[in-house]
């Protein structure tokens, strides 16, 4: 799966920048709240334009303090996946919980610094672990392979049917370093300045999911567990449904 990030698009045409990557998956938004990160960018009524604006799924990727109080009016106003940071929640399963009871899948993100091993157990609260290989803030920075061994031990747990998660990746993604991310198990790729500073933003979203699927391909679990991911996750009315949820 492709998420394009439109933190790299240009804000004055959101609508037509959505257009233009019609062709991925899920439309990655981050939120920035100018304390969390020291970059500020959109907020709810943007999240809630968009949502009336694209038939994409919005993944929403809240780099906020306090994300107890304002992460379910992403929920709310129909994101398909609203992720918070564990170094901000003060009670992520119980917010985990509430997203989930609010229709959008509950996502969890960890920042380079952050090892996952004391979060395992809570990750089974979640639907999406977004493993950040790039200090959160800005884009276009470089990707930071050491967080990779993050990504496999999160594969490693799913493929045992210990957690049931779809593993995002977002920082530095580009037509090299998807390639590493595939084989370490990642099922979905953010990416923003690789989108969206190319000349054809489609184009660059069918060149990186050729890159990874040629890679997965090569890693047989990595290939079946995308697959499953995209299955289950992906698709309106799939994991969804199955908790009596709208699809969206
Ligand atoms: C960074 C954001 C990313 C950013 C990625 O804090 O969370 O989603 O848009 O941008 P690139 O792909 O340019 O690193
Ligand atoms: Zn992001």
């Amino acid at each position: 799966m492709i998420a394009p990030s439109i933190l790299s698009a240009d804000f004055a045409r959101l609508a037509a920048e959505v257009d233009a990557v019609t062709g991925a998956d899920w439309v990655h938004v981050d939120v920035m709240d100018g304390h969390f990160v020291p970059n500020l960018t959109i907020g709810l009524p943007v999240v809630e334009s968009l949502r009336r604006a694209t038939d994409l799924p919005l993944d929403c990727h809240l780099m906020i303090d306090d994300p107890d109080r304002w992460a379910v009016g992403y929920a709310e106003a129909g994101a398909h996946n609203v992720t918070v940071h564990v170094e901000a929640a003060a009670d992520p399963v119980k917010l985990a919980a509430r997203l989930r009871a609010a229709g959008a899948l509950a996502g969890l993100s960890i920042k380079p610094g952050t090892p996952i091993e004391p979060y395992l157990e809570l990750l089974r609260h979640f639907d999406t672990l977004l493993v950040m290989s790039v200090e959160p803030g800005f884009g276009g920075q470089r990707f930071m392979p050491e967080v990779l061994d993050k990504v496999r031990v999160a594969r490693r747990h799913v493929d045992a049917g210990h957690l049931r998660l779809l593993i995002e990746i977002d920082g530095g993604i580009n037509e090299d370093t998807i390639v590493a991310a595939a084989e370490a198990g990642v099922d979905c790729f953010v990416a923003g300045s690789a989108v969206y500073g190319a000349d054809d933003p489609a184009a660059a979203v069918a060149a990186l999911r050729a890159r990874a699927e040629a890679a997965s391909a090569l890693t047989p679990t990595a290939a079946t567990a995308s697959a499953a991911a995209a299955t289950v996750f992906q698709r309106p009315g799939g994991a969804a449904d199955e908790r009596g949820d709208r699809p969206r």
